[in-house]
This record gives C-alpha cells, structure tokens and sequence, in this order.
C-alpha cells in the first residue's frame, strides 16, 4: 500500500456507500427470487452486492440450479421486471437517502482538491445521483454500458482512475461490496471496504459503517497500517 500524500483522487461506488439503495437493489431482486422460485438467504443477497444486472440474475438462478431454465429472451424480460420493481422503489429517493456522513465527506474531499469519480455497476446511477443532487460533485463517471466485464473485474476501477487522468496508485476506491473489493484490488488501487470486516475481509482498510468514513480517519488507518 502506497502513503496517503500520493492520494489524488476517490473512486466511488454508489449503492450502498453514497446511498440508502442496496437495500432497495436487494428487495427487488427477493421478489425476482421468490418469483423464479430461489429461496432468498444472506449469502446469495451478498454476491449480488455491486454486481451488474444481467450478471446477479445469473447467479440467482444458478443458486437455484435453474440456469438452463429461460431462453435469454426470458431471462432479458425477468432483469427488466426486476429493473421495474427497483424503479418503483426509487420514486420517492431524495436527499434523505444519503448514507450518515457522505455528503460532507465527498464536500470535504473537493475543498481539498481531491479529484472524484464514480464506479458504479448501475445502469440507474445518473438518476439517483441526480435525485440526491451530488452532481455537482463528480469530476467524471464510468458509464458501466461500456464495460467489457463488471465487478469482481478490475476493469470499472482501472477506468474509474483513467477518466481523472491518474494512476492507479494515486487513487482510494470505496465499496460496500466483496465484489468491488476484489475490483479495486485488482486495479491496483487502495481499497476501503464499508461494512462487516469479516465479510469484506479482502479490504486494506474497514469502516463499518458510513459515518467513520471522514479523510482524517483514512489518513490515520493508512498511517497505522503502514506504521509511519
Ligand atoms: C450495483 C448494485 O451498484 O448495481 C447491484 O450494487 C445492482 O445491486 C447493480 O444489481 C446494477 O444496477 P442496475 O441499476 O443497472 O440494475
Ligand atoms: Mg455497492
């Protein structure tokens, strides 16, 4: 791990580290679940954090040994519906939805020049970060259609740094998801991992939850993991 002073710039993922909508992702793929007839458990709800559309209904009939049950034609109509339930969910998103302390963190983040983009596997993430009216603060986005792999793949943070014109090195990249972790990792990036250590053990650095997430406290774990 390199040392803070090399930092430039924040990667973020969005559902489930700037907003309250990993929750909103997880209830519409239950109902997808029960629908198809795969029952529901906190291990699958855990792979299907931060990964794509197409990619979580896959491994939700897998776990349910229905993989050669729909044509793809079906199973492009069962992400729509899913992508329908999520919609409905959505409507009455508004600033509320932030998680504890994200706003003032990012603020904080561009006062101090930081450069900042966003790393998210949703297809929906200009529509909430326009409902949350953080716009503003982005420098650059990912557009996920464009990817060849999604998440647990490096490739969306390797071209979460390259759209700020940095290295990968000089970037931190923040998730709620194993899947991320291994991304961020994999791109050779500082990962921090907000949420159960024990899940996101793969983290250089752990929160727990959003409100421990300030630029003195990544500062001083930096510092104490690398003993400086
Ligand atoms: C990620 C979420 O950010 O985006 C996943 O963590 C979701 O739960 C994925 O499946 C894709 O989102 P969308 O909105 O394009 O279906
Ligand atoms: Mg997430």
């Amino acid at each position: 791990m390199g040392k803070f002073e090399q930092i430039k710039g924040f990667i973020f993922d969005l559902d489930g580290v700037i907003a309250n909508t990993s929750v909103y992702h997880a209830k519409a793929w239950h109902q997808l679940a029960d629908k198809v007839g795969v029952s529901w458990t906190t291990d699958l709800a855990n792979q299907l954090k931060g990964v794509g559309r197409m990619d979580s209904l896959n491994l939700i009939l897998k776990s349910g040994n229905k993989e050669n049950d729909y044509s793809d034609e079906q199973k492009a109509s069962l992400a729509e519906e899913k992508n329908d339930n999520y919609l409905q969910l959505l409507k009455s998103l508004d600033k509320s939805e932030i998680l504890p302390g994200m706003e003032k963190f990012i603020e904080d983040l561009s006062a101090h020049n930081y450069l900042i983009s966003l790393a998210s596997s949703s297809k929906n993430s200009p529509r909430v970060l326009e409902a949350l009216d953080l716009n503003k603060y982005f420098d650059a986005r990912v557009d996920p259609a464009t990817l060849k792999h999604g998440k647990p793949d490096p490739e969306i943070y390797v071209r979460g740094a390259q759209v700020l014109n940095l290295k990968p090195e000089e970037c931190i990249g923040l998730e709620d998801a194993v899947a991320g972790i291994t991304s961020i990792n994999g791109a050779g990036e500082i990962s921090v991992g907000i949420g159960d250590p024990e899940i996101l053990n793969e983290a250089d650095i752990n929160f727990k939850d959003t409100s421990e997430v300030t630029l003195e406290n990544i500062e001083s774990a930096m510092k104490r993991k690398l003993n400086v």
